[in-house]
C-alpha cells in the first residue's frame, strides 16, 4: 500500500463549471478510483480558485459580493461533481482559513531563503488568464488565448527570482524525463524553460481581493502564486503532519494544456524555493473543442455536463471522456459522438454480453453459475487483456485501458456466438463456456470501474459477486481462479437500453 496524492486544477469562479473542467476532473476521478482499488492510500483533492482580478470584476459586474458569489459558484462546482460520481477526498476554496496560513506560510519561506525581491512591474497584463505577456507572447498587444486587448500595469510588485532556477529545473527534467507526461507537452516546457526564464511579479497593491503577504500586508498574493500553493494545502502543507510528507511524494496533478507554464515551470520552481520536492507528475490533457473551437466559459460554446448527466447518465458521460480522447491532445466534442461510444461499446458490446451470458445461466443452468474453467476463453489469451489494461490504467492512458477492455469483451461475444451455448444442452460444454464468459465479466466490470461507476456495480451484482469486496481489491478479483461461481442468478435487466428509449 503506498500513499496516491491526485489533484484537478482549482477552477475559477467566474462562471459555472462546462464539460472541459468535468474532463480534467473525471480524468482524476478515474485514476483515484483506480489506485483505491490496487489498495492505495488515496487522497483526491479539487476545489475552487477564489482570488485574483477576474473574480472580483465577475462579482462587481453582477452587483454582487464577492463572497456571496464565490459561495454560489463553488456550490455549482460541487453540485456538478456529485452529479458526475466524482470521489474527492477534499474540495478545497482558495478563500478558506487553511489556505491562507499555508500560503502566508510557504511565502514567508520563499522570502527567508531570499528568493523574493521588490522591484517594478511595467508590462501587460490579461485578466482572463490572469497572466502577464511578454512582447515575444503577444507582440501586437492582444491576448493569444482571449484575444482581448492586454492592459497595461506599472506597479511596485514583489518577484520570485524564477529566473535563478532554469538550471534546476532543466536538471530536474534531465532526471526524471516522465515528470511531465505526455512526452510532447514535457518537451514544450522544456523548450520554454531553455530559452530563458525572466523573474515574476507576485503581489498587487492595485487590489484587495488576495492573501496579504507576512511581511508587507499592504501587497496581496498574485491569484496564481496562491492557486499553486492549494495543492500544499489540501494535504495539510505547515501543519508537522507526517501524511504531507508520504502524500507529497506521490503528488499527481492532472492539468489542461493552457496551465502548463505555471504547474510544469513555476510550479516546481516553486517547490524547490520552499526546500520541497517538486511534484511527482504533471498529467496535461488537450482541449475540448466545439467545431474546431476551445470549449470556454468566455467562448459562449460550454456544454453543461449536468444536462448531459440528464439525457445520458454519469456512466456514459464519464465513459466517453474517458475512452474518446487520447490524453493530452485536442479533441472535438459532439453529441453525435457520445451517442455512437453508447451504441457500440456500452449496448452493443458490454451490455449484449452481459444479457446473454445471464439470460442462458438463468435458461440453461437454472441460475447457478459455473466456476472459471480456462477452457473456452484461453487463460494466456485473458491474462494479455488484463496485463495491457491494468498497465495504461496505471500509465494515466484511460483511452487505452478502455480499448482494451471492449477487445475482451468483443473476443468473449465472438467466442459465444462461435460455441452457441444458447443452442447447447451439453451441461458439461455449458458450464464451461459460461463460467469462462461469467469470469470475463468479473473482470471487465474492475477494469471499467474507474468510468463506469454504477454500471460496474451492476454487472457484479448480475454475475453473482460481491461488488463492495471486489471493487476494493482489484488485484485478486483480476484473477481468473477468483470467479468461483455457486451463486444464483437470474437475467440482468438491460443495463445500456436503446438510446431511442432513453430519450422518449
Ligand atoms: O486556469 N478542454 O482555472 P479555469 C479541456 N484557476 N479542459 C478544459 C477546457 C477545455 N475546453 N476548458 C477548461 C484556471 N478546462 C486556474 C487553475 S490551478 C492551481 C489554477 C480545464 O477555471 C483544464 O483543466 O480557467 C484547464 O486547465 C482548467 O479547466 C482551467 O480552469
Ligand atoms: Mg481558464
Amino acid at each position: 500500500m503506498a500513499e496516491f496524492f491526485i489533484s484537478t486544477p482549482i477552477y475559477y469562479v467566474n462562471d459555472v463549471p462546462h464539460l472541459g473542467h468535468a474532463y480534467s476532473t473525471i480524468n482524476a476521478d478515474a485514476f483515484a478510483r483506480w489506485h483505491r482499488g490496487l489498495g492505495d492510500k488515496v487522497y483526491f483533492l479539487t476545489g475552487t480558485d477564489e482570488y485574483g482580478q477576474k473574480v472580483a470584476e465577475s462579482a462587481q459586474r453582477a452587483a454582487m459580493p464577492v463572497d456571496v458569489w464565490t459561495n454560489m459558484y463553488a456550490e455549482r462546482f460541487e453540485s456538478t461533481w456529485k452529479l458526475l460520481l466524482i470521489s474527492y477526498d477534499d474540495f478545497i476554496r482558495t478563500t478558506q482559513d487553511r489556505h491562507r496560513i499555508a500560503v502566508r506560510k510557504f511565502l514567508q519561506a520563499l522570502y527567508d531563503n531570499g528568493y523574493i525581491y521588490l522591484g517594478k512591474y511595467n508590462g501587460s497584463y490579461c485578466v482572463s488568464c490572469e497572466a502577464y505577456y511578454s512582447n515575444n507572447d503577444a507582440p501586437d498587444g492582444i491576448c493569444p488565448v482571449h484575444k482581448k486587448r492586454l492592459v497595461q500595469m506599472e506597479e511596485e510588485n514583489y518577484f520570485f527570482r524564477l529566473s535563478f532556477f532554469q538550471d534546476a529545473l532543466l536538471k530536474w527534467y534531465g532526471d526524471v524525463p516522465d515528470a511531465v507526461i505526455p512526452d510532447f507537452r514535457r518537451n514544450e516546457a522544456f523548450a520554454f524553460i531553455k530559452s530563458g526564464l525572466e523573474d515574476v511579479s507576485i503581489s498587487r497593491t492595485s487590489l484587495s481581493w488576495g492573501i496579504s503577504l507576512p511581511w508587507d500586508e499592504g501587497h496581496v498574493c498574485y491569484v496564481w502564486f496562491d492557486a499553486l500553493v492549494n495543492y500544499l494545502t489540501g494535504i495539510g502543507y505547515g501543519n508537522e503532519d507526517a501524511s504531507f510528507e508520504a502524500f507529497w511524494a506521490n503528488s499527481h496533478h492532472v492539468l489542461g494544456k493552457d496551465i502548463i507554464r505555471f504547474h510544469c515551470v513555476w510550479w516546481p520552481a516553486m517547490c524547490m524555493a520552499a526546500g520541497l520536492e517538486p511534484p511527482s507528475k504533471l498529467l496535461v490533457h488537450g482541449w475540448l473543442l466545439v467545431r474546431g473551437e476551445k470549449m470556454a466559459k468566455s467562448g459562449g460554446n460550454g456544454v453543461d455536463p449536468s444536462d448531459l448527466v440528464a439525457t445520458y447518465g454519469a456512466d456514459t458521460v464519464r465513459y466517453f471522456l474517458l475512452r474518446e480522447y487520447v490524453l493530452g491532445s485536442d479533441g472535438d466534442f459532439s453529441l453525435e459522438a457520445i451517442e455512437a461510444r453508447y451504441d457500440t461499446d456500452l449496448a452493443n458490446n458490454i451490455g449484449n454480453l452481459v444479457s446473454r451470458v445471464t439470460n442462458v445461466v438463468e435458461k440453461s443452468l437454472g441460475g447457478v453459475t459455473p466456476k472459471w474453467s480456462g477452457q473456452a476463453i484461453k487463460p494466456d489469451v485473458l491474462a494479455q487483456f488484463v496485463s495491457r489494461a491494468t498497465s495504461a490504467w496505471t500509465n494515466f492512458n484511460s483511452s487505452k485501458a478502455l480499448e482494451e477492455v471492449q477487445g475482451l469483451v468483443k473476443a468473449t461475444n465472438a467466442m459465444l456466438e462461435d460455441r452457441a451455448p444458447w443452442k447447447s444442452s451439453d451441461s458439461y460444454e455449458l458450464q464451461q463456456i459460461l463460467g469462462d464468459a461469467l469470469t470475463v465479466l468479473q473482470i471487465v466490470a474492475i477494469l471499467v470501474s474507474p468510468a463506469l461507476v454504477e454500471a460496474s456495480v451492476k454487472i457484479l451484482d448480475a454475475i453473482g459477486v460481491d461488488a463492495k469486496s471486489a471493487l476494493n481489491d482489484f488485484s485478486l478479483y483480476l484473477e481468473p481462479q477468483s470467479y468461483v461461481g455457486g451463486s444464483v442468478i437470474s437475467k440482468a435487466a438491460p443495463l445500456f437500453p436503446r438510446l431511442k428509449a432513453i430519450r422518449a
